[in-house]
């Protein structure tokens, strides 16, 4: 078992070794695991050309060390126990020998589809089992898994599925989310006809309606894991081969598939986990997170699982059947540890005090929050009503692209300061520069958020566009990888995320690509030019402003608007609706034609009595009327 950190000397020790000799410190973790054949190298490294090679001609496979290890030690006790929906509805739990012979049976039938090595599955599931039983199956076999989050459109499976060439998708018939009940196979047969790589759709059955199943090209998961074989040896995958890729949104363009390779994720993932929330042998962890985002590959699912230690799967919402659901599963499942995002815990705590009655919570020994920044006020309230002023929390930052957690307190031994993620993890080193690129030595500085060195954990390209790679992370500041966050360093060397300081905005803990969503809204057949920005909102942190340039004054705005929702809607997916749509005459633009978003920001966050210079713009008239044009919004 990976041995962890217990104290603030143990945490400088392993720091200061990590930097002073990282070779030696990531092989000495990664000898924890079973390997087939060990590395020849422990890191090859160039950050101009981003080529990074952790545990290079090693061979392992991820799912002997998240299942075979323990279906022999700890055969009986439980992998993951899922809660369902309805709380009427009974929870199952899988022991990690269960788990083995399901995730042996499913990665049999993959192979029998024709699945290889290299091939990638496209999974469009919600929180299941068979989730994580499809995900594991794949990495079994030294598939590709390509989780796409089931809240995504049809549009969305579209242009995954296209870009990284996937030649299975696994779904279900239907999933439930509160009072909600979404037919997911309906959204997969919308995007099925157009994509012809798709060779097979699997479909779990979830709900009870009867629906069409396509002959020759769907078929039903009970029947073909009805006569599957239950052993299933592990492929032998290279280090550097490719476990899964999970599709993010940036500042520009189409969202794009983040590769992480097999060794140095899963060294990272584990190693990670175990430390930041100071893992004990009995602990049930919980990450609300959903499969289809890093956070649940990472925890809920891979880190983990790695370490042995049993994990939740919630299917349902913070707030179904009541707001004390949350509350409800940790006591029931006698949950140790809590990882959730600080919008849920913004939406619990608008409710009062009155969703803890008779609640109890005394089995919750760490919380963490992820996504965002979590703000002051929050964080005390999850301290003092969740954590009952005794559980300490961890604020974890990171990214789809870090693969694991980079900055974060480490549960019972970092000082924790509210809303600051505290110190780097022992093989991270962190680095704030200014817009020139020169780095703000010292203390008390404030930049962009950058690291210097390679970690296990991080992507190694973007699927089929290593170019794109090194643009979007290694380019602006010259052999660093650019985070895109800005960040505080605080007079004890504490770090404090600000947020992003491109084009991207946080909705509730999902990223969403302003690029993205102008080209939806700039589809609209009566719209020439948009621009979308974020502003403050008190639960979701940041909400999305669509400034919209109309061909033709519109008659009716409030139909306009509920067509611009739509196309975001079905374009990207309903949690990208924007809160508020303004439509301009023209929107403030420089004299080379760039739209100047500083000015539309500030607009939008009700912050105009200091705009600063104007003078730039080709017709600095406009802002007085988008000022006076928002009271209509
Ligand atoms: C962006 C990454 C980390 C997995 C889930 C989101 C923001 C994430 C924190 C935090 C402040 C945070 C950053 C980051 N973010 N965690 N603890 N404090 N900001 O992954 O979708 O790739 O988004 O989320 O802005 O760049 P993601």
């Amino acid at each position: 078992m990976i041995e962890t950190i217990q104290s603030m000397s143990d945490y400088h020790t392993a720091y200061q070794r990590s930097i002073d000799k990282p070779e030696e410190f990531w092989s000495e973790i990664a000898e924890n695991f079973s390997w087939y054949r060990k590395w020849n190298d422990v890191l090859k490294w160039d950050f101009s050309t981003a080529e990074v090679k952790w545990f290079d001609g090693a061979l392992c496979n991820i799912t002997s060390n998240c299942i075979d290890r323990f279906a022999l030690l700890t055969p009986h006790k439980s992998a993951i126990i899922w809660e369902a929906n309805s709380p009427q509805q009974q929870s199952k739990r899988y022991s990690f020998k269960e788990l083995q012979i399901e995730v042996a049976k499913f990665a049999n039938v993959l192979k029998s589809l024709g699945v290889k090595k290299g091939d990638r599955v496209a999974i469009y599931l919600p929180m299941l089992i068979e989730g994580a039983i499809a995900m594991l199956a794949c990495a079994r076999i030294g598939a590709v898994h390509i989780v796409i989050f089931a809240g995504f459109s049809s549009e969305s499976i579209i242009d995954r599925v296209n870009d990284c060439d996937a030649k299975v998708i696994i779904t279900a018939d239907s999933m439930v989310r509160g009072e909600k009940k979404i037919s997911l196979k309906e959204i997969v047969d919308e995007a099925i006809g157009q994509v012809p790589q798709i060779e097979y759709c699997i479909v779990l059955k979830r709900g009870e309606d009867n629906i069409e199943m396509k002959h020759g090209k769907d078929l039903w998961w009970h029947d073909l894991m009805l006569h599957a074989d239950s052993i299933c040896e592990p492929e032998q995958m290279n280090a550097e081969d490719p476990l899964f890729i999970l599709y993010t949104s940036g500042s520009t363009g189409k969202p794009k598939g983040v590769l992480h390779t097999v060794g140095g994720y899963m060294v990272y993932a584990a190693y990670t986990f175990a430390n930041v929330f100071n893992i004990q042998k009995d602990d049930i962890f919980w990450c609300t997170a959903d499969i289809g985002w890093i956070t649940g590959h990472s925890y809920s699912l891979y880190g983990s699982l790695l370490n042995g230690t049993t994990t939740v799967f919630f299917e349902g919402v913070p707030t179904y059947p009541d707001h004390g659901r949350f509350w409800d599963v940790i006591d029931k499942h006698k949950i140790s540890i809590l990882y959730t995002a600080p919008t849920a815990i913004r939406a619990l705590e608008s409710f009062g005090d009155s969703i803890f009655k008779d609640k109890n919570l005394s089995s919750l020994r760490v919380l963490g929050s992820v996504g965002e920044p979590i703000n002051e006020e929050a964080w005390h309230w999850y301290h003092k009503n969740v954590g009952k002023g005794n559980c300490p929390i961890v604020d974890t930052w990171w990214q789809t692209e870090t693969g694991g957690i980079l900055i974060s307190p480490i549960a019972n031994v970092t000082n924790l300061i509210p809303a600051f993620a505290t110190l780097p993890l022992p093989g991270v080193q962190p680095i704030l520069v200014n817009e020139k690129g020169e780095e703000m030595i010292g203390n008390n500085v404030e930049g962009n958020l950058c690291i210097k060195f390679p970690w296990p954990g991080m992507a190694r390209t973007i699927y089929k566009n290593h170019g794109r790679f090194v643009e979007t992370y290694f380019s602006m500041f010259p052999r660093l990888y650019f985070t895109g966050d800005g960040c505080k360093r605080n007079e004890d060397g504490f770090y404090r995320i600000t947020g992003r300081v491109d084009d991207v905005i946080n909705v509730s803990g999902h990223r969403i690509g302003t690029g993205e969503v102008e080209d939806a809204v700039g589809s609209h057949p009566n719209i020439v030019e948009c621009a979308v920005v974020g502003f403050h909102h008190e639960i979701k942190g940041q909400a999305l402003y669509i400034f919209a340039v109309c061909i033709d004054a519109p008659m009716q705005v409030a139909a306009l608007k509920k067509e611009v929702e739509t196309l975001i809607t079905t374009k990207i997916g309903i949690f990208a609706r924007p809160d508020k749509i303004q439509i301009v005459k023209n929107l403030p633009k420089t004299r080379s034609g760039k739209i100047v978003r500083r000015l539309l920001r500030k607009i939008a966050e009700d912050d105009i009595s200091n705009l600063g210079d104007i003078s730039t713009l080709v017709d600095a008239d406009i802002i007085s009327e988008i000022i006076a044009g928002k009271m209509s919004v």
